[in-house]
């Protein structure tokens, strides 16, 4: 079996510093926000992967469905030689892109980043064992730093999948796809998934279950600065708060103090206060319209050439533009 190669852009150093400087940053601030990468530890990977498989949660099985529909002509129309997966949480969905792509027969190389070393390589093994002799690039960075730094013969297929663009407040996914269009050559090709505007009270129970899974996930990211930072967060005197906000048109998950409370921070020397009833914010989830992802792409030197939709999720097939 042909050997995974493994480059590394992102240190545990730098991860311990970002998330030292993220939590400064965000617990310092009016109103107190954290960042939603520091969700994904081990346990708030799982709790994810539960979430994915949930009633309410409609998004994953939309764009599996979307994707397993349209592999075939994807491939097709790319003929890439690479694709690149951003953040390889979402393995088991590209495996439908590479699987065309293999039936085509220009499958050459696979390139998976993710921020998670340990998730990385795993991910990259079971790849390599799958789609063998393809070979196996795997790239720990942060999709929002090192796009720069990827490798892959020409032409490449991007998959940036699950709707995680919504992450992102506007002025980033500008950047992000900005730096994007910037590392491919012209002619190259971004497959985007996207969770789409709806019925409010649809969005908000898949962000807000009733068995309390997305709950838990969302206060894991408490457990992560207990473990990490050995801050004194008391979990359970923090309520899951999931709303629409129908200005910027994106979901925020919240966690509310039910109590007034003093946490510290000490491997930071931070102590922060908390009022009854404050609110932390920990996610945005952005939404979109067909038209507002296409003016996006455009915005950043991306053509849109195909968009696949059951209404509720959209894939966007993008080239980027002659230059
Ligand atoms: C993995 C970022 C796409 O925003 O829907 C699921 C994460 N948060 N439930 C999303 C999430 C709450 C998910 N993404």
């Amino acid at each position: 079996m042909s050997e995974v190669d493994l480059t590394v852009h992102l240190t545990q150093d730098d991860v311990v510093r970002a998330l030292r400087s993220d939590v400064r940053t965000g617990l310092t601030a009016t109103p107190k926000t954290l960042p939603p990468k520091w969700f994904y530890d081990a346990r708030g990977s799982e709790l994810f992967e539960r979430i994915t498989r949930l009633p309410e949660y409609y998004p994953t099985r939309a764009e599996r469905e979307i994707l397993a529909e349209h592999a075939g002509e994807i491939a097709e129309l790319t003929s890439a030689n690479t694709l690149v997966e951003l953040g390889s949480g979402s393995s088991e969905k590209t495996r439908l892109l590479l699987d065309a792509l293999r039936d085509n027969g220009t499958l050459r190389e696979i390139v998976t980043l993710d921020v998670s070393e340990t998730a990385l390589r795993e991910a990259a093994d079971t790849l390599a064992a799958a789609y063998d002799p393809v070979s196996v690039h795997a790239v720990v960075g942060d999709f929002t730093q090192h796009l720069a730094l990827v490798p892959g013969t020409a032409p490449r297929l991007v998959a940036f999948l699950g709707g995680t663009i919504g992450n992102l407040v506007p002025a980033e996914r500008a950047k992000f796809l900005t730096a994007l269009r910037d590392t491919l050559d012209a002619g190259e090709w971004l497959i985007l998934g996207t969770d789409l505007v709806k019925d409010p009270e649809v969005l908000v129970r898949a962000y807000d279950d009733p068995t309390g899974v997305t709950a838990e996930f969302n206060r894991n990211v408490l457990h992560v600065l207990n473990r990490e930072l050995a801050a004194d967060f008391d979990v359970d005197a923090f309520q899951h708060v999931a709303r629409w906000d129908p200005g910027p048109e994106w979901i925020e998950m919240r966690l509310a103090a039910t109590r007034p409370m003093t946490v510290h921070v000490p491997v930071i020397g931070l102590t922060v206060p908390f009022i009854e009833g404050e609110q932390l914010r920990t996610e945005v989830s952005a939404k979109f319209t067909r038209d507002r992802i296409a003016t996006e792409l455009t915005d950043t030197g991306f053509t849109p050439r195909r968009w696949w939709t059951d209404g509720n999720f959209g894939v966007t097939l993008a080239q980027a533009v002659l230059d």
